[in-house]
C-alpha cells in the first residue's frame, strides 16, 4: 500500500488568508482539502453549505464530509460545488444505501469522465457490521475518532482497534479515511494501523503555522 495522505480540514483556517495558505499547502504537498459540513441538527453546530465549498475555488481535491440530515437532497449542490469526495454518515438517513447508489450515478463536475468517491462515514457508538450490506457501494469508509461536532477535540482511544477491524473488513476494495483528534503525536499509530487518508483540522490550521505544521504531519508518514 502506498504511503497514507492527509486531508486537511479547513474548519479553524484563517478564512481572510486562506488563499495564500491553501497554495502554500499545495507547494507542500497537500492533494485533499477536507470540508466539515454540519446543519445545527445532525450535531450541534452549524458551519458550511454548498456554496462555500463551491466558492473556494482551488486546484486541491474537494474531500467534503456531510454531517447532515436529509443528506439525500442535498446531493446535487454538494456535487455541482466541485466536490471529489462525498461521505455520507451511515446514522444521518434511514436510506443509507439509496444515498450512496445515487451518489454512484453522479459524475464530477470538473470533469465528466470521473464519478464521485463515495464515503460512508461511522460514528464513534456505530458498530461496522452496518457496512457489510452495503458492499460495492462505497469507495471510502470515514471513521470518526470523536463524536462529531467540533474541531480540536480528543481522539478516542478505541478507534485504533476499529481500524484494525475495519482493515480487514474492507481489505483493499476501499480506503480508510481517519477523522478527529489527530495530532503530531498520534499521526504516524494512526498511518501504522492501515489508514489511507487522515483528517487533520486543528494540528494544521492552528492559528500560527500551517505550513510547517503540514510538513510535520506528512513527514510523520513518510
Ligand atoms: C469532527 C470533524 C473533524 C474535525 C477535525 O466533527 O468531522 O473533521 O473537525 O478536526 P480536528 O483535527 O481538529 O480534530
Ligand atoms: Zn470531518
Amino acid at each position: 500500500a502506498s504511503a497514507p495522505q492527509i486531508s486537511v480540514g479547513v474548519l479553524t483556517a484563517d478564512w481572510l488568508t486562506l488563499g495564500s495558505q491553501l497554495e502554500i499547502l499545495e507547494s507542500a504537498g497537500v492533494e485533499l482539502l477536507h470540508f466539515d459540513v454540519m446543519d445545527g441538527m445532525f450535531c450541534p453546530m452549524l458551519t458550511m453549505g454548498a456554496p462555500v465549498v463551491a466558492g473556494l475555488k482551488t486546484r486541491l481535491l474537494k474531500d467534503v464530509h456531510l454531517m447532515i440530515e436529509d443528506p439525500l437532497s442535498k446531493l446535487d449542490a454538494f456535487v455541482a460545488a466541485g466536490a471529489d469526495i462525498i461521505t455520507v454518515h451511515a446514522e444521518s438517513t434511514r436510506h443509507i444505501h439509496r444515498v450512496l447508489q445515487a451518489l454512484g450515478k453522479m459524475t464530477n463536475a470538473n470533469d465528466s469522465n470521473r464519478g464521485i468517491v463515495r464515503g460512508i462515514a461511522l460514528n464513534p457508538g456505530t458498530p461496522l457490521e452496518v457496512l457489510e450490506p452495503l458492499a460495492g457501494e462505497f469507495e471510502l469508509v470515514l471513521m470518526l475518532a470523536v463524536n462529531p461536532g467540533w474541531g480540536g477535540q480528543k481522539f478516542i482511544a478505541s478507534t485504533c482497534d476499529r481500524v484494525k477491524r475495519l482493515r480487514e473488513i474492507v481489505r483493499d476494495t476501499a480506503l480508510i479515511c481517519v477523522d478527529g483528534g489527530v495530532t503530531r503525536d498520534n499521526i504516524g499509530s494512526i498511518a501504522r494501523l492501515g489508514a489511507d487518508i487522515i483528517v487533520t483540522g486543528s494540528a494544521v490550521f492552528d492559528g500560527k503555522a500551517p505550513l510547517e505544521n503540514a510538513r510535520v504531519m506528512t513527514g510523520a508518514l513518510r
